[in-house]
């Protein structure tokens, strides 16, 4: 069944068939300022068997089955997340509390999430991981990536990837996200296990393999140990991702780039080395290990709501768009450094701290998503792509970010069935 979707006030698309642009691409072609959304004032949509058909001014719009009047709201592509730790179990509003009263974030509150998760059934897991799924596709989020890091024992990382999966294809498996406590004096025996049995526990149940690569942080790990990991990960079939440059100016992005990842995120303290590595990445024939010579580099993820919930200083996005390297937002929502579902609250921030466009900020919470997880059917609304669709309740994009804290997600589609 063909469903029309008309009187679209404003449509974002990211199509280039409209001026937009959806695949992130080198030296600043990834987004073209703001028409680099390909805005459609007056639109209409076509969706047909869970995928976009048509786009274009509701006038000559072709004819569907069923007709939705969205009466002049935005519409703009579901928002990717790109970044995620929603499978936990436990509670750390005290350590929150604390911070806002001084005490430093250091990544070591992440084993009061690993003990409590450990100590959960399964049905205590998926329980929560659905209740925030669906609390982000409330807030227009439809394809959101989800990562393992608090179980850090073979069952406790198989059981919370099996969950995830459950709630999305994007898995990433992060057994090294700290060394657990029972490990702190044999850092290379959790290293063997990462790499090897745990690994091979978790890969049926994953996408992706990750890092919490900081050597400013004691139970992270260094460049040596975090190359390790992906490359056993990259062996194992799986993409590669990286924990980067969050606490310090560390050795993350530039590995990143070496084994071809799909994303650093975090990025808060570069060097410019670091911004010429990203930028160069994108380049052809500069896949790193992975070897993607697809023009496909590494996206610089950043995740605001992290700098705003440890009361840290933003990453300079500016620098990054500058440089032409593309850049995703997505939520990191997690129990520790930041607990926050909301996209919108991201791009937001992403606004008002980062001194992105509202423009910018929305491609990058999109498209940029999209280009983080290599994924070309989502991020965007050109014909052939999921129709995942989030309809605001505002005239235009950047009522994102001028009604901060605003609910103004009224409707969202997602594989062309209303699903919120
Ligand atoms: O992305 N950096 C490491 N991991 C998470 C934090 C997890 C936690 O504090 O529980 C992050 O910020
Ligand atoms: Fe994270």
């Amino acid at each position: 069944m063909s469903v029309l979707l008309t009187n679209i006030g404003e449509l974002v698309t990211n199509d280039p068939e409209h001026g937009g642009s959806r695949q992130a691409r080198p030296t600043g072609a990834g987004f073209r300022g703001a028409d680099g959304l390909g805005i459609v004032p007056g639109a209409a949509v076509v969706v047909d068997d869970g995928r976009i058909a048509w786009t274009g001014p509701a006038a000559s719009a072709p004819a569907a089955d069923v007709a939705v009047d969205l009466g002049g709201r935005c519409v703009i592509p579901g928002f990717v997340d790109s970044h995620s730790h929603t499978v936990f179990a436990g509670d750390r509003s005290a350590e929150f509390a604390a911070r806002m009263t001084g005490e430093p974030y250091t990544g070591g509150g992440i084993a009061t999430t690993v003990a409590a998760t450990r100590a959960a059934g399964d049905d205590a897991l998926r329980a929560r991981g659905q209740a925030l799924v669906r609390e982000m596709l409330a807030q227009g989020t439809t394809t959101v990536e989800i990562k393992s890091g608090y179980g850090q024992d073979i069952a406790t990382e198989a059981r919370t990837l099996r969950i995830a999966r459950e709630l999305t294809p994007e898995t990433t498996y992060l057994g090294a996200h700290t060394v657990p406590a029972e490990y702190a004096d044999d850092r290379p025996g959790y290293l063997a296990l990462v790499t090897g049995p745990m690994l091979a526990a978790c890969t049926p149940h994953a996408r992706w393999v990750d890092v919490f690569c900081e050597p400013a942080a004691p139970t992270a790990f260094d460049e040596d140990e975090s190359r390790a990991v992906l490359l056993a990960g990259i062996r194992a079939g799986l993409g590669a991702r990286v924990h980067g440059n969050q606490l310090s100016a560390g050795p993350g992005v530039r590995l990143a780039v070496e084994v071809g990842a799909a994303s650093v995120d975090h990025c808060t303290h570069l060097t410019d080395a670091d911004v010429d590595a990203l930028a160069g990445s994108w380049s052809a024939g500069s896949g790193g290990s992975q070897g993607s010579d697809d023009g496909h580099g590494t996206v610089a993820t950043l995740l605001p709501a992290v700098e705003f919930s440890t009361r840290s200083p933003y990453p300079d996005a500016r620098r990054l768009l500058a440089a032409g390297v593309p850049v995703a937002l997505a939520t990191d929502c997690n129990p520790g450094s930041g607990y926050s579902s909301s996209m919108p609250f991201v791009v937001a921030l992403a606004v008002r701290e980062m001194r992105m466009s509202p423009a910018e900020a929305l491609w990058s919470a999109t498209a940029g998503g999209a280009a983080a997880l290599r994924r070309d059917d989502v991020g965007h609304l050109g014909v052939g792509a999921r129709a995942d669709l989030t309809v605001l309740d505002a005239p235009g994009h950047t009522y994102l970010a001028y009604r901060p804290g605003v609910p103004l997600v009224s409707e969202v589609w997602k594989d062309g069935a209303r699903a919120g």
